[in-house]
């Protein structure tokens, strides 16, 4: 009996998570796993009526779970970073998911916004380190609002927290059995701290694998090359901030942040599964969101928990519906509601 927290949090994240949901029902039927979900209400409307983000004792409720299924954190009414901190980063934070596995897949060709790419082309992951770098908080003002302002924001990376994501990297490499080729990605030419050490984790972990093709390429040209080549990508390695920005590049190029989902991973403990973008407020309530990025995030939930060949016939499923039936990705313009994707997807299960 596998337990799931489910957050589905802000805006439009509760009607996408629901849609998910739908989706594993049907797959615990169909491959006949059993599960439970308890619900929790972290999010922008609690907080703004209890001034409550996540307390320690969340923290040690949600450990209690075998992984954690989450909709979007953010809402308009509240200070920008109250509760992406307070909420979002405390969890992968707290619950040391020092990994961000985001699959970048393109399952329709008409979907992709760069001219002549294949599915074939687009078909990489980026492992992005998720509890270190600029995301730790480290910094400060120094005469705070004086014309001779100075602030900081440190970018903090162990030499443990980034070996145990360069070797996660070459596990998930070898293990996705494609073209075994890891791609560190970083700023070597300016960032000479963080990089240096990031290199060298990289090159003396890579004497562990042989068997992986190894490369290195620089943040800024990582970016064109999503553009121009993204079929040279089989795995990328990165830090915490160039993963959050090269993922929402990628989720563009595999067809918008509609498809995009993503995993916030602890080997060792509590994962969670979220789609991708944000919580969407202009379109929360509305029946109109797409609902296939928290699919996806359900997949990957499943597999996680052991359920391989549940995930699959999810993956499956979505990609036969947006080859088939979806006339775009896009909130609103699917040519179907959130609530008619999801049943699609189960009916295709
Ligand atoms: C993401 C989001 C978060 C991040 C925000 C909401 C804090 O953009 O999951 O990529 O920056 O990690
Ligand atoms: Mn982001």
């Amino acid at each position: 009996m596998y337990k799931i927290a489910v957050i589905g949090g802000d805006g439009t994240g509760p009607e996408v998570v629901k849609e998910g949901l739908k989706v594993i029902e049907a797959a615990s039927k169909k491959f006949g796993f059993k599960y439970e979900t308890k619900d929790f209400d972290f999010n922008g409307e609690r907080y703004m009526k209890t001034g409550k983000t996540l307390e320690d004792n969340d923290i040690a409720e949600l450990k209690k779970f075998n992984v954690i299924y989450l909709g979007a954190i953010g809402h308009p009414d509240v200070k920008p970073g109250i509760l992406e901190q307070g909420i979002l980063l405390k969890l992968r934070f707290s619950l040391d998911q020092y990994i961000n596995l985001r699959p970048i897949k393109l399952y329709n060709s008409a979907f992709c916004p760069l001219k002549d790419k294949k599915e074939s082309d687009v078909d990489f992951v980026v492992v992005r380190e998720n509890s270190e770098g600029l995301y730790k908080g480290m910094g400060e003002f120094k005469d705070k609002g004086t014309k001779d302002e100075v602030a900081t924001q440190i970018s903090y990376n162990t030499r443990k927290g980034v070996e145990r994501c360069v070797r996660y990297a070459f596990e998930y490499t070898r293990r996705r059995n494609k073209r075994k080729t890891l791609t560190l990605c970083g700023k070597t030419n300016v960032l000479t701290f963080a990089w240096d050490l990031w290199q060298r984790a990289f090159n003396e972990v890579a004497k562990e694998y042989p068997d992986i093709k190894t490369n290195y390429a620089h943040v800024d040209a990582t970016a064109m090359w999503f553009v121009k080549n993204p079929e040279w990508f089989d795995v990328i390695v990165t830090d915490n901030m160039f993963g959050d920005i090269i993922t929402d590049l990628g989720a563009m190029v595999q067809g918008g942040m509609g498809i995009a989902a993503g995993g916030n991973l602890n080997p060792e403990g509590v994962s969670m599964f979220e789609p991708i973008g944000g919580s969407a407020p202009k379109y929360t309530g509305k029946n109109v969101i797409n609902p296939l990025a928290a699919i996806c995030a359900g997949a990957m939930l499943l597999e996680q928990l052991g359920e391989v060949k549940a995930a699959k016939a999810i993956e499956d499923s979505v990609i036969k519906i947006v080859k088939t039936k979806l006339k775009s990705l896009a909130a609103g313009k699917m040519g179907y509601s959130t609530t008619e994707v999801g049943d699609l997807v189960v009916k295709n299960l």
